[in-house]
């Protein structure tokens, strides 16, 4: 079971972290020097309809994984050993990444124009940023610190 949850995982990790590369490394320099936010507001609009439904499950793989790994949820925020650190850790991940995509949605989107994209760009970098270190932090399950 825990194989199967594990290539969900992977499979979803691919679609967010694939999506947020090509959105922050190719498409953002883009916009940026041309100014013309039709291809950002396209490939927002696309990739929104595979990326939400990926990090949906990501969250369900994860937790599903974390729990078979730490059945004592409890135990997730002890901070006390490698799995609850690493349980944590990507716990407050998910915390900051909602968090930018909130403000985001909320807060830059509606005042999104071509004179003012350094803070959606600051925004798509931080989700970026995050999206790696999803992976480097679900490796070191395996590795250990
Ligand atoms: C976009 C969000 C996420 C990404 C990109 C991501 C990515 C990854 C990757 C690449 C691995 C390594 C798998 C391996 O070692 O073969 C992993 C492992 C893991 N992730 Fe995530 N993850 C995400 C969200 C979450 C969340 C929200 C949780 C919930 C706590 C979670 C829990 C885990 C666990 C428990 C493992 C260890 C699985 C194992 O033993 O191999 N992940 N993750």
């Amino acid at each position: 079971m825990f194989n199967y949850l594990l290539i969900l995982h992977l499979l979803g990790a691919a679609i967010w972290v694939g999506g947020h590369l090509i959105l922050a490394l190719v498409i953002l320099p883009k916009v940026l020097s041309s100014r013309n936010l039709d291809a950002l507001l396209q490939f927002e609009g696309q990739f929104e309809k595979i990326g939400m439904p990926a990090l949906g499950l990501q969250i369900v793989t994860g937790l599903w994984m974390a729990h078979n790994l730490l059945p004592n949820t409890s135990a997730w925020f002890a901070f006390d050993n490698d799995i609850s650190i690493l349980i944590g850790m990507k716990l407050s991940l998910l915390l900051l990444t909602a968090l930018v995509a909130m403000h985001a949605r909320f807060w830059i989107i509606p005042r999104l124009s071509a004179d003012n994209l350094n803070g959606f760009a600051i925004n798509i970098s931080l989700v970026t940023l995050f999206s790696v270190a999803f992976v480097v932090v679900g490796t070191l399950f395996r590795t250990g610190f």
